[in-house]
């Protein structure tokens, strides 16, 4: 019961690795509200949490959404003491056929929404005076770039110095801002990443997952639940002195 007492908004948990991160956070004493675009699969979610989960309609794209998601969030919950920016979208491309709209829409989510809704949220921390959280999601594909995958790298590269600079910032306010950078991970994201290299690279479905998972010097991809560790750890007073900082949970697979 490490977050016994504490609020989170988690965005992007109606699924995959924000759900995880719900449920850990609700086994853990918090009351969670999953935030979602997709909201009949948010609600399901919540309900499959149990009675400290809400679920709320997100856009992370529109500033009215993100604001009414927040003041939904504080009416049901009593405030925010913990931001779990997840929501993104995986793109890939070669080169030669990345097109602006594609761009547009991975960066409008992936950047724009996190760094407006960690906004929207830092302001609600500062106008109470809570010592807060805010996590963000970001990648071993910030790390680096891949040949295939421009976009969807850079977006993350930006969320790493997102963190760098708001984590900067906000601790003069007692918000604690760092980020995760997860590797490979199975689940629905990654089924529409082999998907893409199976299209791309002549794979058998199924292949590249087989081939990336073998690559993990751990010995296997990851898994949702391997990443929630680490999410309480950041929102915990354990972390309290961490500031700026993306960790790798990732098997070993990048070292920085
Ligand atoms: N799965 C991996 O291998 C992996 C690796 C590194 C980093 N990550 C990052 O971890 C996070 C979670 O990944 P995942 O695998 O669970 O992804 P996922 O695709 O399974 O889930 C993403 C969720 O975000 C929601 N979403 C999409 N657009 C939205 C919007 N505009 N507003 C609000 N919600 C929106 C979707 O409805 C979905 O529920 C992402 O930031 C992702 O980039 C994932």
């Amino acid at each position: 019961m490490r977050l016994a007492g504490k609020t989170a908004l988690i965005t992007g948990a109606a699924r995959g690795i924000g759900l995880a991160f719900a449920a850990r956070y609700v086994a853990e004493g918090a009351r969670v509200a999953i935030a979602d675009i997709d909201i009949d699969r948010a609600t399901k979610a919540a309900e499959s949490l149990g009675e400290n989960a809400i679920a709320v309609h997100v856009n992370v794209t529109d500033q009215a959404s993100i604001d009414a998601g927040v003041d939904q969030t504080v009416k049901a919950l009593g405030q925010i003491d913990i931001l779990i920016n997840n929501a993104a979208i995986f793109t890939a491309a070669p080169i030669a056929e990345i097109t602006r709209e594609d761009y547009a829409r991975v960066f409008d989510i992936n950047v724009s929404g996190t760094l407006f809704t960690m906004q929207a949220v830092a302001r609600h921390m500062m106008d109470r005076g809570i010592k807060g959280r805010i996590i963000n999601m970001a990648s071993q594909a910030g790390r680096r770039g891949e040949s295939l995958v421009a976009v969807y790298c850079a977006s993350k590269a930006a969320v790493i110095s997102l963190t760098q600079s708001a984590g900067l910032n906000l601790i003069a306010h007692g918000i604690n801002v760092n980020a995760i950078a997860p590797g490979v991970v199975d689940g629905e994201h990654w089924d529409g990443v082999d998907a893409f290299f199976a299209k791309h690279e002549g794979k058998a479905p199924g292949q590249k997952k087989k081939e990336v998972g073998e690559a993990v010097p751990f010995g296997r991809m990851g898994t949702a639940d391997d990443l929630t560790g680490m999410a309480v750890f950041l929102a915990s007073d354990d972390a309290a002195y961490v500031v700026a900082q993306t960790y790798n949970v990732d098997g070993g697979n990048w070292l920085s």
